[in-house]
């Protein structure tokens, strides 16, 4: 018996797919919607290879009010979970506007349709980012978000804001944000992943390209910060255990146990590691050496930033569990099965 249907938007995405698959192993129904415009048909494949069955899917962009109207007069479901937005920050830099316009005019949609169909619940897909150079750390939900240091950061914390003005202002409405911090890893299948387009942005899939030797040499972006061993620090999370974090808040919305209208949880490790651990630990578990040349800083960089995870660990009956190596041996599973490598 489904408990009930979930409305994934973006679910065809690095989080959304593994979410999807998170969820229907919990025994949730799924509509999963996705425009590809960052993900492609092979993850909805790699999902329903996993689950052993077909999932409801239909290309639509959450930015198409009409299209996404249509989702919600064919299907019931109370709860959506919010993931479809552009995710680069050096790309929010150079586009601001196509930022603001896709990740606003989504999230926007997503939410006057719950209100035009009286649809009660909705998980936004947040980011640490909104903390920024935060002055103590671990960083707490109470921590202060600081300004913005791009245009993606700005896009998460504005609809944070207008998440939380809908909650208060809708009576129907109930909303929580999950602050990511930086997801990582792969399904142990090696059936999904991430897919980053063009030249990865992120520390993972460029230290799985270059050890695939699609990339020449990994660029360590300083190594001169206040950390244990100068590079910097974050807290890196299993994708597997993030999306376990988003079954944990549906149940919680599903079942009426919310405290608040609006509620935001950090989701991480609570366990900061630096980008040379990262990468000594990548070489150990895979039995391998990666080419990489410390260089200078990259513009934007925090020294460190990790989560306090005491209150999803309380509220949400939800903690991080895959152990770092774990998680490192399934990255380069999944980039060796995309590559064709042995
Ligand atoms: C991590 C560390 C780099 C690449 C961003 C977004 C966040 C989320 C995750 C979207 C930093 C270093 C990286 C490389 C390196 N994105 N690095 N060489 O910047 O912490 O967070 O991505 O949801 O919102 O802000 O992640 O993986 O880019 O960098 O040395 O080739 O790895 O300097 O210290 P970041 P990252």
């Amino acid at each position: 018996m489904s408990k009930e249907t979930v409305l994934i938007s973006g679910g065809a995405g690095y989080i959304g797919s593994h979410t999807t698959v998170a969820l229907v192993e919990a025994g949730y129904d799924v509509v999963v919607i996705d425009n590809f415009s960052n993900s492609e048909a092979g993850a909805i494949e790699g999902v329903e290879k996993i689950l052993g069955r077909k999932i409801t899917f239909e290309k639509i962009d959450t930015c198409d009010k009409d299209a996404l109207r249509g989702v919600f007069e064919r299907h019931q479901f109370n709860t959506v979970i919010h993931f479809a937005a552009y995710k680069a920050v050096g790309e929010s830099m150079a586009e601001p506007l196509k930022y603001y316009q896709n990740n606003l005019v989504s999230f926007m949609n997503i939410v006057e349709m719950m209100k035009e169909f009286n649809r009660p619940s909705i998980l936004f897909s947040s980011s640490a980012t909104v903390y920024g150079d935060a002055e103590t750390l671990p960083v707490t939900e109470q921590t202060p978000r600081q300004p913005a240091t791009s245009p993606y950061g700005n896009t998460k914390q504005i609809a944070e804001d207008i998440l939380r003005d809908c909650c208060r202002a809708y009576e129907r409405l109930y909303g929580i944000a999950l602050r990511y911090f930086n997801p990582i890893g792969a399904h142990p299948s090696a059936l999904i992943g991430e897919l980053p387009r063009g030249v990865p942005n992120n520390l993972l899939p460029f230290v799985t390209q270059t050890a695939a030797g699609i990339r020449e040499r990994l660029s360590v972006f300083g190594n001169d910060y206040d950390t244990p061993d100068g590079t910097c620090l974050r807290d890196y999370i299993d994708v597997v255990d993030l999306a376990k974090a988003h079954v944990a808040a549906v149940d919680r919305m599903t079942a009426g146990k919310m405290d608040e209208k609006y509620e935001i949880f950090n989701v991480g490790t609570g366990s900061p590691v630096s980008v040379l651990e990262l990468l000594t630990r990548f070489e150990a578990v895979n039995d391998l050496k990666l080419p990489y040349t410390i260089v200078g800083r990259r513009p934007g960089d925090v020294p460190a930033v990790w989560a306090d995870t005491s209150y999803a660990n309380k509220v949400l009956g939800w903690k991080a569990e895959r152990p770092l190596d774990d998680t490192l041996r399934a990255a380069w599973a999944w980039e060796k099965r995309i590559r064709n490598i042995k």
